[in-house]
């Protein structure tokens, strides 16, 4: 690959050329990208089979640069130069970003630096939702009034009600979440000023309040229930719970293990970098969309049963299964490929335990104290000590996900199984706020447009295949 700058190009030139590597060894060093990210000095040696002739491609954080492969050309005057070909981004940085770090070999999460088990254990999920975007802890003036801006901005539009009522009695509560996102656009037309930082930090309070109110709708709409309006006298959770669960009781009172269990399981959803609905949220708000379309893309993937999904579908998983006689079986069964995947096993990044997993797990002991062992634990546990020892899992590197054991929770809290994508979606909402503000304001993003490899057919004339057309 040419470098780019004075002394690269001249190197580049006399790298260019059809000599093999070895004859013109590289001397200058690579020129830092616009972005900022401080080059290694390292760089790629590439060796283009097709012309003899050597690139030189920087290598930046672990990184190459794709376009530079385009410098890379064959002797063909109409190439437009090489891509690089990654379906499902399995090895590719589509950003640089300061909001999470992850590794997963190591079974390693972190939000701006802090653990995530020291945030589970000590933060507030308002807290985190600061720091997500912030990327510093708010102090107690910062905190009170972002806590006193969230609460006065639960309530949605009467119209809202409609909206809502509009819906079947038996929707997935994930279908009406999406849509209702989206429709606060409608709701919020100067949402669309998304460089105006007072409209953009409007937005943003909009959506972390009134998720959690337009989700309680949906699941009191299923249930034929009336809807509970928001009490502001109430933290995040309990006003959560309390418009989820109030009949006619003046003041909510919620059970002290359940709203710490739900704070701690929206603290370990809050983000996981580029994940399928972050990067949906990502590459919709690219085209310069209000954050209300732009966090409706991030629904919409998160209801995927690949993707936040995974939790609906561990509880009917083990439903199916029936009883622990029948794990050996369904084991086998995936195995083969006949039963479908071990939901809530297995990770795009981690490859090893699922730190989030782990404190689910200890989470679940502390609520089945409180409501009794869940019929299915069982079951879910014979599943992973199957699953850990096999060498189908352990080959691949298949361990829990967070979400194996989150549906037992929420189950055992009463929540209906379809609802559970819901309480991800809450939880998930700060981090998909973060990153899409991070993306807008990063001076490197452009609207999100891979490029293809197109494999279809080689121009051809059109002959129609319909019955001759009748004269109107
Ligand atoms: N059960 C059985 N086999 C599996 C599983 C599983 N859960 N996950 C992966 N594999 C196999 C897969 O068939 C493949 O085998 P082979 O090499 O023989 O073809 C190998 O392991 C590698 O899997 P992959 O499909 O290439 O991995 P991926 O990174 O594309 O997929 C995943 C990651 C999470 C989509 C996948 O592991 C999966 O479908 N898991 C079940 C669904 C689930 O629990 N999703 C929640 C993810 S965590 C929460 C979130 O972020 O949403």
């Amino acid at each position: 690959m040419p470098k780019t700058g004075t002394t690269a190009r001249s190197a580049a030139t006399k790298k260019n050329s059809t000599k093999p590597a070895a004859a013109t060894p590289a001397k200058a060093p690579a020129k830092p990208p616009a972005s900022g990210a401080r080059p290694s000095g390292a760089a790629l040696e590439i060796r283009d089979t097709r012309t003899g002739k050597t690139y030189e491609v920087p290598i930046a954080e672990c990184a190459i640069r794709a376009p530079e492969l385009k410098k890379i050309k064959s002797d063909d005057p109409n190439d437009s130069g090489l891509m690089s070909y990654d379906p499902a981004f399995l090895n590719t940085a589509s950003c640089r970003s300061a909001i999470t770090y992850i590794d997963g070999d190591k079974g390693i999460l972190r939000y701006r630096g802090y653990p995530i088990e020291q945030l589970a254990e000590n933060a507030t999920f308002l807290e985190v939702a600061w720091l997500l975007r912030h990327g510093e802890l708010p102090n107690q003036q910062e905190y009170d009034r972002f806590v006193h801006e969230i609460t006065f901005h639960t309530y949605v539009h009467e119209n809202f009600r409609k909206f809502l009522e509009g819906f079947r009695y038996d929707a997935h509560p994930m279908a009406m979440l999406n849509s209702s996102i989206a429709g606060l656009a409608s709701f919020y037309p100067t949402a669309r000023n998304i460089f105006d930082e007072t409209e953009r930090n409007i937005s943003i309070i909009r959506l972390l309040a009134k998720t959690p109110t337009i989700a309680a709708f949906s699941y009191r709409h299923v249930k034929g229930l009336p809807f509970v309006y928001p009490d502001n006298r109430l933290s995040y959770v309990e006003n959560f719970l309390s418009m989820i669960a109030r009949m006619s009781e003046s003041k909510y009172e919620g059970n002290p293990v359940f709203t710490r269990a739900l704070e701690i399981l929206f603290i370990l959803h809050a983000d996981h970098e580029q994940n399928c609905s972050t990067n949906a949220v990502r590459a919709v708000g690219s085209s310069h969309v209000d954050p209300f379309s732009a966090v409706s893309a991030g629904v919409a993937a998160l209801f995927g049963p690949l993707h936040g999904g995974a939790n609906e579908q561990v509880l009917r998983m083990i439903s199916e299964i029936g009883t622990v006689k029948n794990v050996p079986k369904f084991i086998e069964s995936v195995k083969s490929g006949e039963g479908g995947k071990l939901m809530g096993f297995g990770h795009r990044v981690y490859k090893s335990y699922d730190p989030r997993a782990k404190i689910v797990k200890k989470l679940a002991d502390e609520v089945f104290k409180v409501v009794g062992v869940d019929k299915d634990l069982e079951i879910a546990l014979e599943l992973e000590r199957i699953a850990l020892s096999d060498d189908y899992f352990v080959s691949r590197k298949l361990y829990p996900n967070v979400d194996f054991y989150t549906g037992l929770i929420y189950r055992s809290m009463a929540f209906p199984t379809d609802f559970f994508t819901v309480l991800f979606a809450i939880g998930r909402m700060p981090g998909w706020l973060a990153q899409w503000e991070e993306m807008l304001l990063d001076k490197e993003q452009k609207i999100a447009r891979p490029r293809q490899i197109y494999v279809g057919p080689a121009e051809r004339p059109y002959r129609s295949k319909l019955k001759p057309k009748q004269t109107l």
